[in-house]
Formats: structure tokens, C-alpha cells, sequence
């Protein structure tokens, strides 16, 4: 490997008591990930790469000569990146292609795409046979400051986000800034919603960086997109070393999710992008922190703020309180006490608080129904 490209590349360890893996960042990293994947599974040729057909179209050659050069063999399994694809039929679909071609359980996963590719291909890695092994290429912002990392994977149900999957750890995380200037504009900002949540749970230096550098962030200047993806990066990894399975301190994580996975949900998956739901779930949970008098007002209006000014926000869909208060059930996060709610302390430290009546939540819900969109 090139001491050049080598130098520009951060390593960034996971450790979890089921694995120890490295979340590599930097420009250029495709062009190195067959020498990459060869270190790690020095006897393998078969590598099968999930992908969509648009970031296949814009990365897809570059990885295929990496890979091959290395001594690989790969093969392409293309799939619909929408987040109503991120369903069962999906995998098996996938699965019965892999079958089809012969893998058994010494192939390797490679997903190449956004958040979905990577959490059905991470799914698929996790059942196919039983478990087989799987790198994650996130091109995404969002899958590169969170989803690619910590081994969630999974699908969703009609009748909630995520709620059929496995934890399955990848052998690596590859993540290159440069496939974030290739994205869509919305999908960009989108991913900016999860940096927010990031800086609310942990980062008080990176929110403040955020206000300040706000127009530089909004138009992907590389010192920026650098600052972002290592402090958010930093954190989640951290985050999930010391709880991988979500027993307590990655909740926190789910800061906005909440919220925001009713929000996703009733709206189809299609009238809000993930990170959307979640910048919608950040103020709804800012303002229910408010109401219960746990965050001083002048943190709650910096938080509303920044997320506003991210832009406008799609509208949420029409849907009665009692409706969106039901859907919070279907979310993970309720235990015995009810639904658990990650709420702000203050800027870079939420809580986790259960017991939370049902008319304070339903009270922040009307607030935000019938909210037209934010600016
Ligand atoms: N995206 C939340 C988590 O990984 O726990």
C-alpha cells in the first residue's frame, strides 16, 4: 500500500466483546479496499457486493478493479435502495441469488450504498447459512457516521422500522468522503440531521462548530465533511464498545428516533427521508424535555435552531395524536415502565426517562401536528 494513501487514512477501532474491527476513513479508500479485504480474509476469492444500481454506477468500477487486483473474484447483486425495499422479500431475493451462484460460507459480503444496502446486505450476511462474513462500504453520510457501524442489521416490518434483525458485526468499515460529494443534495442534509444528534448526545465541541460553520457544512467543504465524520465516528464507536447489545448507554443513540421512527413509518417511508424523521423527532423530544422542565430553555432554543436551520423539513404526514402515540409502541425503546424516552440535558448530554405521562407526550404531539413545514 501506497505510504501516500496510507497516510491520509484515520483508523478508528470498534471493540465489543463479540468483535474487534477497524472503521477506516479517508479519500481514496475504494481504491485501496482489495488490498484492505485481502489482509483481513487472506484465502478468500468470492466477494459478493450488494449495491443499487446508482452508486454501483458512480463507484462500482472503481471498487471491482481494487478488488480484483487484490485477487478477488467479485460478483454484483444490485438491489432497490428505497427505505419501502428495506424489507424480508429483499434479503431473500438476495439470498437466493447468492445461492444460485454458489456461495457457501466462506463467501464475503461487501455492501457498497447507503443505509439500507447496508443494513439488508448486513442481514443477509447475518442469516445466510447461518452467518457469514461482511464489510461495510457506506457511501452515504449517514452510513458512514452511523448506520455502517456497530453491527445492527435488520428490516423492516409493516408495522415498524427495524424490528427483524440481528446484530452481526462487520469484519471492517470502509468509509470514503469522497463518494459524499456524489450524493443528492437531500440526501446530504438528510445525513446532517444524525451529525445534530451526534453533537446533542456528546459533542458539545462539534454543535458549537455546527452554529458556527454552518453555510461551509451545508456545502460539504472537505474540512468540514472531515471534522463531521471523525467526531461522530469517535463517538458512535466508543458508544458501542462499551455497549453493543443497546442494554443502556447506546440508547442514547436513539436520541430523535423515537419520534421519528412513528413519524417514518405512518408516513410510508416515503414522505420522509430517515434523517428527516429524526431532525422532526429531535425538536418534538427538545420540547417534550422542555415541558417536563429537564433542559434550561436557552439549550432547548439552541437545539430547535440548528435543526431548523438546516433547511426546510418535508411536512409530517397528517396522522391523529392518539394514532402517532400508538405507533410509539411499536418502537424497541419501551421496557415495562412504558416507552423510553432519550431526552436533552443539555447540549452534548441526553437521559434516558422512562414513566413519562401520557399527556405531556400527547400535548408535545399536538404541537407538532398540523406544524407546516419548518421554513
Ligand atoms: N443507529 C443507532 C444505533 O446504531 O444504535
Amino acid at each position: 500500500m501506497g505510504k501516500e494513501l496510507r497516510s491520509r487514512v484515520e483508523t478508528i477501532r470498534v471493540r465489543t466483546a463479540s468483535a474487534h474491527y477497524p472503521v477506516w476513513v479517508g479519500a481514496g479508500l475504494l481504491r485501496q479496499a482489495g488490498q484492505r479485504l485481502r489482509r483481513l480474509r487472506p484465502g478468500c476469492r468470492r466477494l459478493f457486493i450488494v449495491s443499487s444500481p446508482r452508486v454501483w454506477a458512480l463507484w462500482g468500477r472503481e471498487l471491482a478493479r481494487s478488488v480484483r487486483a487484490a485477487g478477488f473474484r467479485p460478483e454484483i447483486l444490485l438491489m432497490n435502495d428505497r427505505e419501502q425495499r428495506k424489507r424480508l422479500s429483499t434479503v431473500e431475493q438476495l439470498a437466493e441469488e447468492l445461492l444460485r451462484r454458489g456461495a457457501d460460507r466462506t463467501a464475503l459480503v461487501a455492501a457498497l450504498g447507503g443505509g439500507v444496502v447496508g443494513d439488508v446486505a448486513g442481514f443477509l450476511a447475518a442469516s445466510y447459512m447461518r452467518g457469514i462474513a461482511y464489510v461495510q462500504l457506506p457511501t452515504t453520510l449517514v452510513g458512514q457516521i452511523d448506520s455502517a457501524i456497530g453491527g445492527k442489521t435488520g428490516v423492516n416490518l409493516r408495522s415498524g422500522k427495524n424490528l427483524l434483525g440481528a446484530f452481526h458485526p462487520p469484519l471492517a468499515v470502509l468509509a470514503d468522503p469522497r463518494t459524499l460529494g456524489s450524493l443528492p443534495a437531500r440526501e446530504y442534509r438528510s445525513g446532517l440531521y444524525e451529525v445534530v444528534k451526534c453533537a446533542v448526545i456528546g459533542a458539545p465541541g462539534l454543535f458549537r462548530f455546527l452554529e458556527q460553520e454552518l453555510p461551509a457544512v451545508l456545502a460539504g467543504e472537505e474540512r468540514c465533511v472531515r471534522r463531521l465524520l471523525r467526531d461522530c465516528i469517535r463517538l458512535k464507536a466508543g458508544i458501542v464498545s462499551r455497549d453493543e447489545r443497546e442494554r443502556g448507554l447506546r440508547q442514547v443513540l436513539n436520541f430523535g428516533h423515537t419520534f421519528g421512527h412513528a413519524w417514518e413509518t405512518l408516513g410510508g417511508y416515503r414522505r420522509l427521508r430517515h434523517g428527516e424523521a429524526v431532525g422532526w423527532g429531535m425538536m418534538a423530544a427538545t420540547r417534550l424535555a422542555q415541558r417536563l422542565g429537564r433542559i434550561p430553555p436557552a439549550a432547548a432554543e439552541r437545539i430547535i435552531a440548528l435543526v431548523e436551520s438546516l433547511g426546510r423539513l418535508p411536512a409530517l404526514p397528517p396522522v391523529r395524536v392518539e394514532r402517532l402515540y400508538r405507533q410509539l409502541f411499536a418502537d424497541k425503546k419501551k421496557n415495562e415502565q412504558g416507552i423510553k424516552f432519550v431526552l436533552p440535558r443539555r447540549i452534548g448530554r441526553v437521559e434516558i426517562v422512562g414513566s413519562i405521562p401520557k399527556s405531556a407526550v400527547l400535548a408535545t404531539l399536538r404541537e407538532f401536528t398540523g406544524t407546516r413545514p419548518s421554513r
